[in-house]
């Protein structure tokens, strides 16, 4: 656990956050002071305890926008214009595999919804969020890609695959452009997580033969996680590290 005001004052927007890796993100950034803007997807379903109160104490602000809708992200942004007059910490992490699709059969409407959900909406969100983060004080991002940009991923994933590859390239050419600004740009590349990503895309035969691979011997969990994107957001703990990607996986892949 990191120090309770670490974040104090600090405001951050985290996208994907109503549930898994983003809500356990928004969770510790709340933890240690931050007052948080956590999109939390399509849809608010019934807030843990936590948000809850943090909402009511005006500490968190939860909202939803949909990235495949015309305008979603936007929509998303104008929110947080008008709640927060400067932000200091993005984290984009809203995505998701949405299907596995073998490539012959890929149909024009998958691969342009996997692209627009993983890909597409990041540079947008990072493009409409830059006046704001230039406003902040020792202004962070935060990019959540996969294990699967370096591997490939397995069956029917690569174009799921390929939008985090070039998520974590688009992360290490905007820290180079934003460094003269003060601004860092890292990624969290997470291996095999217990959200309900792979209960959606992974059966328990699957995920059990990959956790045999892992030299820690378990899967990963959205606990695990979070503290990376504390740490590369934080100034007094990762001031000097930009266009890095933090893998965490377990040793699932050593490279
Ligand atoms: N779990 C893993 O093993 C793993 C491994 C590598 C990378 N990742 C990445 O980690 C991130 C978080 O994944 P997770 O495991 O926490 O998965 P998750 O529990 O499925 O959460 C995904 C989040 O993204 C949001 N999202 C999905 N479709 C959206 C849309 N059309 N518009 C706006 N928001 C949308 C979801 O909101 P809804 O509730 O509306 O769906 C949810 O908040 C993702 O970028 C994922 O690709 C996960």
């Amino acid at each position: 656990m990191f120090h309770p005001a670490l974040f104090k004052g600090m405001t951050v927007v985290v996208t994907g956050a109503g549930r898994g890796i983003g809500l356990e993100v928004a969770r510790q950034f709340l933890d240690c002071g931050a007052r948080v803007l956590v999109h939390a997807g399509r849809s608010i379903g019934e807030l843990p305890d936590f948000l809850e109160s943090a909402a009511t104490e005006g500490r968190a602000h939860v909202v939803t926008a949909d990235f495949l809708a015309p305008d979603g992200v936007e929509s998303l942004a104008e929110v947080v214009r008008s709640r927060f007059e400067s932000v200091d910490i993005l984290i984009n992490n809203a995505g998701t595999m949405v299907g596995r699709f073998p490539a012959a059969e890929l149909t024009d409407e998958q691969y342009q919804t996997v692209v627009q959900l993983n890909q597409t909406a990041v540079v947008e969100m990072t493009r409409a969020m830059l006046p704001l983060l230039r406003k902040g004080t020792h202004p962070a991002i935060v990019n959540t890609v996969s294990i699967s940009a370096v591997t490939g991923g397995s069956a029917g994933s690569s174009i799921y695959s390929a939008t985090k590859a070039f998520v974590a390239t688009y992360s290490k050419a905007l820290a180079r452009e934003l460094a003269p600004e003060g601004i860092r740009v890292n990624c969290v590349s997470p291996g095999t997580i217990t959200t309900d990503f792979h209960q959606r895309y992974s059966s328990p035969e699957k995920l059990e033969a990959t956790r045999k691979t892992i030299p820690l011997g378990r899967l990963g969990t959205a606990e695990d996680c979070a503290p990376a994107y504390l740490f590369l957001a934080s100034h007094v703990l990762s001031g000097y590290i930009t266009g890095q990607v933090l893998e965490v996986n377990g040793g699932q892949l050593i490279a």
